[in-house]
């Protein structure tokens, strides 16, 4: 079999690959998501523990989109990410909007040259972290940076069931290889094991798990083909038919669903 020459979704060279094609972090599909999806609870849940006059710390903010919201009430937002454009892009974006509580930093925190993970933030000087679909590294520096109290909210993509139909597909595109399949095993088998290794504990998490349709086999190829090089990838005309024979055997009232997986998890330091 020929080797596949795809990185893993989600490691840097994955990220490094996207910001070629995406000038943000993206979902480049169209879809409809099932209610009680995980996204709308973790904007309710920092919507509750916001409030005016914090200092905030935003882990891997991809394009700055949350930031801004943040930024509405905090006193001080400092979001980082370690994709150079997709921060300038950000930076950008506050400075159109005359948003000047913001500081959005280029950082790899988990930066393989240095032996240990640092945030880009002060002792004692955050009261709240966010991290929406973002990574884990940080952890064991949230307690050098928080003031007590502080409060952790991450939303993490959840393992979702691969779906039946991958084997229809050429090997590459198998579900396995695409940027929506997070192969992080147990996520908040992880997230408790980081915290206990860091001297925390989790205060609460929630499982989201709901069907995302999709209604044209065009958007089932954008999801199976999202993060994965391009010359790697068969071009849509080439496996149409696959597709919609998918489609014909798998549909359900005329879409394709798949799972839509999320854990949130809050966690409070010191
Ligand atoms: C799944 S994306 C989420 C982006 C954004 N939070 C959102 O909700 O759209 C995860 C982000 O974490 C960033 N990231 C991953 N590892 C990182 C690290 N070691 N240091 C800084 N950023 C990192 C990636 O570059 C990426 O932008």
């Amino acid at each position: 079999m020929a080797e596949l020459r795809i990185p893993r979704a989600h490691s840097n060279e994955w990220y490094d690959h996207l910001a070629t094609v995406e000038d943000g972090y993206y979902y480049p599909r169209s879809s409809r998501l099932g209610a009680r999806n995980g996204e709308d609870a973790y904007q309710e849940v920092v919507d509750e523990h916001l409030k005016d006059g914090m200092r905030v710390l935003e882990v891997g903010c991809g394009h700055g989109e949350l930031a801004l919201d943040l930024a509405t009430k905090a006193s001080h937002v400092t979001a980082y990410d370690r994709i150079a454009p997709w921060i300038e892009r950000a930076a950008q974006m506050a400075a159109d909007r005359g948003v000047n509580n913001i500081d959005y930093i280029c950082h790899d925190a988990a930066d393989p040259a240095h032996d240990r993970v640092t945030l880009p933030v002060g002792d004692n000087s955050v009261d709240l972290f966010g991290c929406r679909r973002g990574p884990l590294h940080w952890i064991p520096d949230a307690e050098r940076v928080a003031k007590p109290g502080a409060v952790i909210l991450h939303l993490a993509p959840m393992e979702e069931p691969i779906p039946a139909w991958t084997s229809k597909l050429p090997h590459k595109l198998h579900y396995e290889n695409c940027g929506r399949y997070s192969g992080a095993g147990s996520i908040h088998i992880s997230v408790e094991n980081r915290l206990h290794r860091a001297g925390l504990t989790l205060d609460s998490g929630w499982g989201f798990d709901v069907p995302e349709r999709f209604d044209d086999a065009r958007e089932l190829y954008t999801v199976v083909t999202w993060g994965l090089p391009r010359d790697e990838v068969p071009p849509f005309e080439d496996i149409e038919h696959r597709f919609e024979r998918i489609f014909e055997t798998h549909a359900e009232d005329g879409a394709v669903v798949l799972r839509h997986c999320r854990y949130l998890w809050k966690a409070i330091v010191g």
